[in-house]
């Protein structure tokens, strides 16, 4: 079988392996295809890929879902905060729980009562400050409120509450974070 010329695109458009010879480029002589069939051989590979593109794709997204719900969640360790006594009623106190990469906030709601949430919107973790006029954590990325005694969700984007975390005063008047509680 010889080599014929496609005068229209003036390229070789049929290939005889046996008859390539060994002086033709590596490319060709380990890719001896028809150059009518290269197209088809370009669009198998391209679903090729497609196929295991979309494969790991899937199996990545199963093992993020695994992991997930198998990483382990620091609540943290009992440790003290502050006196307790230095926050006025109605103020906050910036604090950092349960890592010291965890920005949290405590804020006194009156004469004995006391809470603390992560300062991380749960939106897009923005940071969020306390608007005592409107009594609620306010994040200022996308106008996310919450409520400043519960830390659930009242407008904005986010659809999970704050990250609460359990504090109580202890008999030596210190603030203590007991963990973060789990929603
Ligand atoms: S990051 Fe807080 S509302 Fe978007």
């Amino acid at each position: 079988m010889s080599d014929e010329v496609d005068d229209r695109v003036g390229r070789v458009s049929r290939i005889d392996v046996e008859a390539v010879p060994v002086a033709a480029p590596l490319w060709r002589r380990d890719f001896p295809y028809e150059a009518a069939g290269e197209d088809e051989v370009t669009r198998r590979a391209f679903a090729r890929y497609l196929v295991a593109g979309a494969g790991a794709m899937a199996a990545g997204n199963v093992g993020i879902a695994i992991w997930t719900q198998l990483r382990s969640i620091n609540t943290g360790e009992p440790s003290p905060i502050v006196a307790a006594g230095e926050i006025a009623v109605g103020d906050t106190y910036l604090f950092r729980y349960p890592n010291e990469s965890d920005p949290a906030i405590a804020l006194r709601l009156d004469e004995e009562t006391y809470v603390a949430f992560s300062q991380k919107c749960t939106h897009l973790g923005c940071v969020v400050f306390f608007e005592a006029e409107d009594h609620r954590w306010h994040c200022p990325c996308h106008e996310g409120n919450f409520d400043a005694a519960t830390g659930r969700v009242i407008s904005g984007p986010p659809t999970r509450p704050l990250g609460k975390i359990d504090v109580e005063v202890r008999p030596d008047g210190q603030l203590w974070a007991l963990g973060r509680v789990e929603a």
